[in-house]
């Protein structure tokens, strides 16, 4: 956990992502959430032996937030070691709704770059909500 800077976050996903626990799809990924307090919670990827009980980074990350006394995602930002441009599955579109305003901003990272810039209210307009 640390306080947000882009760069920052940008360079520690690589770091984090290096840590993916993919060992069954060999598809790397990694999340970091900036939370309503300004603080970065990271996650990512562990699969497992019994393919659906594998997690995607964006849960893992949203598991640390939670787990530090964050309530919110105020933004979220995403990376795969090998695709240009990742777009959080439709479950994990499910889990980020939960916690995040529509206009929260859903970051694709490529190499310690931004590659694209969208929201969870794009990404999937009309979320469950109990
Ligand atoms: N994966 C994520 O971690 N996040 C996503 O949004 C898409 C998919 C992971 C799950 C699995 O470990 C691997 O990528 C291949 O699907």
């Amino acid at each position: 956990m640390s306080d947000a800077n882009e760069l920052t976050i940008l360079a520690d996903l690589e770091t984090y992502l290096a840590r993916a626990y993919a060992r069954y799809s060999d598809f790397q990924v990694a999340a970091a959430i900036v939370d309503e307090q300004g603080r970065v919670h990271y996650g990512v990827n562990v699969e497992n032996a019994a393919y659906p009980l594998g997690a995607c980074a964006e849960p893992t990350a949203i598991g640390a937030m939670i787990t530090a006394g964050g309530h919110r995602i105020a933004k979220i930002y995403v990376t795969a070691a090998k695709t240009d441009h990742i777009t959080p599955c439709g479950g994990c579109r499910q889990r980020i709704a939960e916690f995040a305003d529509q206009t929260c901003e859903v970051v694709a990272v490529k190499g310690g770059a931004v590659s694209s810039r969208t929201t969870i209210g794009a990404l999937l307009p009309g979320a469950f909500v109990l």
